[in-house]
């Protein structure tokens, strides 16, 4: 079997090494964004380039190239200094097999240093993650659909539900840190400056909050943290009706119980991934739970 050595090159038993292509890797530029969105588009992954830069702005990436064709691809996200997650690992279908993937995520871990890891895996991915020390924790449930109006509609709104205003971030990091026990200022400030997001306030106090905005193939409600399961579903709940009529997806960890809900409301579960981590594992506060995710990748 061909595997990759550690700077990409691709090396085997009884290789003629003059017909060794070389692989090169390096960090990943928003230049590499458009051939990026080719590569997850190989794997029917419904990213944009503007999904590609979204996440590289907020984190690091690493691409390989093989005569000059972008063929891997690998992110990581860091909160803090003691907690990252990775995703956006896709090794391109003709390179599979032989020590890409395991390559790239070596490099990563290296970047990593010492943080906790989370990341959601495939089916693909899972041995790959075990082998560097992943353990499974979770599921990640993908829901989605071109809503219908009258789903939606049919659904009354609760009252306590409002636009965000800037001075509500405070409140919406503060829930977002109790389901994660994570603070991830970076990533909330940018997704609550892309994204339309709604709280629910009740005697001055933020009871949770849901973020929605362009992703993929439409629209994704998430992240949607919240004090209570139906104060999630009221979130979620506001901004299908908002979007009536458009894709929608969200993404829902396996424990928050609201993928039979999501289901019911006319957002078909398409898939799911499994959640795994590296590391000591973060203790958040049951004060809060996060009921949908910003991206399998992000988390
Ligand atoms: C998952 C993926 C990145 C692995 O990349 P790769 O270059 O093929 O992996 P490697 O050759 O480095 O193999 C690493 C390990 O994973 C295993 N593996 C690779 N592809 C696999 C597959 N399709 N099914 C099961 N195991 C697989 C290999 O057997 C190897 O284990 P071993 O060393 O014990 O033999 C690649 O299959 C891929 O891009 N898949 C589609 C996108 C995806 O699902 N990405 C994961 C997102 S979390």
């Amino acid at each position: 079997m061909k595997r990759a050595d550690f700077q990409g090159n691709i090396v085997g038993e009884g290789d003629d090494i003059a017909a060794i292509r070389p692989i090169s890797l390096r960090a990943m530029s928003d230049a590499d964004a458009d051939r990026a969105t080719a590569l997850s588009a190989e794997m029917g992954w419904p990213y944009r380039s503007e999904d590609w830069r979204f996440a590289l702005d907020l984190g690091h990436g690493i691409v390989a190239e093989c005569a000059g064709r972008l063929v891997a691809s690998a992110l990581w996200w860091p909160y803090g200094d003691a907690f990252a997650t990775c995703g956006m690992i896709i090794v391109s279908s003709s390179m599979q097999r032989r020590g890409l993937g395991r390559a790239l995520t070596t490099n990563l871990l290296r970047d990593m240093g010492e943080r906790t890891i989370l990341l959601n895996s495939t089916r693909e991915g899972l041995r790959l993650y075990e082998a560097l020390g992943f353990e499974s924790v979770g599921t990640v449930h993908q829901h989605q659909a071109t809503t219908s109006a009258d789903t939606a509609v049919s659904m009354s709104e609760v009252g306590d539900i409002r636009p965000a205003a800037p001075f509500d971030l405070r409140a919406i990091l503060e829930l977002d840190r109790c389901t994660s026990a994570v603070v991830r200022r970076s990533l909330l400030t940018e997704l609550t400056r892309v994204g339309a997001t709604a709280v629910i306030e009740r005697n001055g106090n933020i009871q949770g909050f849901a973020v929605c905005r362009r992703f993929g193939l439409g629209y994704t409600i998430g992240p949607v943290a919240a004090k209570s399961v139906d104060d999630a579903k009221a979130l979620i709940l506001h901004f299908m009706r908002r979007k009536a009529g458009e894709f929608l997806r969200v993404d829902t960890p396996g424990d928050s119980g609201l993928s039979s809900w999501l289901a019911a409301v006319g957002l078909a579960e398409v898939g799911s991934v499994t959640t795994m981590i590296r590391g000591h594992r973060p203790d958040p506060s049951t004060a809060a739970r996060m009921f949908a995710l910003a991206s399998q990748s992000l988390g």
